[in-house]
């Protein structure tokens, strides 16, 4: 049986990955996978994950399962970090699920269920896991344009001029902050007329959040996701912990649908539930757990703000830093983009040709799409970068 498997395609940031690793030179720079690293290169786990976990070690009496949705006051804690007020609790369903891959996975098997015949609209570029589960999945899918590489920002007019060809009950996927991969997001007034095309045309919208907190702040990042929940009978938000609670390996997400009305919600967390059963049954806790014991105690919560606004500032001035450094070495300010852009990730808008320059002469790993992960560097790996980026030509 086994022989008749043909090799999946590679995933490009996995791929880097091992590429970034197997490299013997001591000064390589990696900006590859979206993992936050400090100065000294290392990824910590935040001070709040580690009094959270201790107060679990010592107070957990059983590992009993929880329930198909996750313990509730996870669902409950996320759904106020992320939606706030924006709309009634009650029309909210949700799931905890292994990570925001696994609640993106299990949206689209909502979606499936619910709309088979939906197209699933991405931006172009979008985190290559998007297409690749959708296809994998089987579903229908179409791009919309999203990134100038002449501006480095958004192209909102081809983005618009996309969206017209929107059919009625088609999904579409929108980063909720920090876009993966170009670090180029959608302005208010941009999402309001977002909001309007969507609405006329009878769209869906489905939100990726994996950042919230990495941007602008945590109330800030979650703007467009609550302002478009606020505009539609339904919306589909898939949320990670993987970032800003530096989780990665606990697999911590949730996936929230938000029904028409109050009536319509216990069918629609009947169904998450069921999905989760048929997928992996239980979700994974521990994460879920070390989430929930931060976001309900207060000075828990209050030092993990503190440090997630370290994380963000610290993020903040690399890519001023390295905006400031090309504008010294080009005389141009044809880099200020990278200041402008927010989250981990600024996509150069280079060649595939002149990234493996980059690689091949100088050690720094960044995706082929020319994504880089701002997090990978530090005060004294800008310089060399903004001179790699000047000696390569881009
Ligand atoms: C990334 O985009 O690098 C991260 O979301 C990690 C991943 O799983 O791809």
């Amino acid at each position: 049986m086994l022989e008749t498997l043909r090799a999946q395609p590679a995933d490009k940031i996995l791929a880097l990955m091992a590429a970034y690793k197997a490299d013997p030179r001591d000064d390589k720079v990696d900006l590859g996978v979206g993992v936050y690293k400090d100065a000294s290169g290392n990824t910590p786990v935040m001070r709040a994950v580690k009094e959270a976990e201790r107060r679990i070690l010592a107070d957990q009496s059983s590992k009993a399962y929880t329930g198909l949705a996750g313990d509730p006051a996870f669902g409950a804690a996320m759904r106020d970090l992320v939606l706030g007020d924006s709309i009634a609790a009650e029309r909210v369903a949700a799931v905890a699920t292994p990570g925001g891959t696994g609640a993106i996975r299990q949206a689209l098997e909502l979606i499936k269920m619910a709309a088979p015949d939906a197209t699933v609209w991405l931006s172009n570029p979008t985190w290559p896991n998007h297409p690749s589960i959708i296809n994998y999945l089987g579903m229908k899918m179409a791009t919309y344009t999203y990134f100038d590489d002449a501006t480095c920002g958004v192209d909102f007019d081809g983005m618009l001029a996309d969206l017209d060809g929107l059919a009625q009950g088609d999904i579409v996927l929108l980063h909720g902050c920090c876009h993966n991969p170009t670090g180029a997001n959608l302005t208010a007034d941009q999402i309001a007329q977002v909001i309007a095309i969507m609405q006329e045309k009878g769209a869906v919208p489905f939100i990726d959040i994996a950042y919230q907190g990495f941007g602008d702040g945590l109330v800030e990042d979650a703007q467009i996701t609550r302002q478009i929940a606020g505009a539609f009978d339904n919306c589909l938000i898939a949320a990670s912990c993987s970032k800003n609670f530096g989780i990665y390996r606990e697999r911590t997400g949730i996936l929230m649908a938000v029904a028409k009305d109050v009536d319509q919600q216990p069918l629609t967390q009947q169904t998450l539930a069921f999905l989760n059963r048929q997928n992996y049954s239980f979700p994974p806790d521990h994460g879920a757990r070390v989430v929930t014991t931060i976001l309900t105690d207060p000075n828990l919560r209050a030092d993990w703000e503190a440090e997630l606004e370290e994380t963000r500032n610290g993020m903040l001035a690399l890519r001023q830093q390295l905006a400031d450094e090309l504008k010294r070495l080009t005389n141009s300010d044809r880099f200020d983009f990278l200041a402008h852009h927010r989250g981990m990730f600024s996509r150069l808008g280079t060649t595939p040709e002149l990234v493996e320059k980059l690689r091949a002469d100088h050690g720094i790993y960044m995706i082929g799409d020319s994504r880089m992960n701002i997090a990978g560097l530090n005060a004294e790996t800008v310089p060399i970068l903004a001179k790699a980026i000047v000696s390569a030509g881009i």
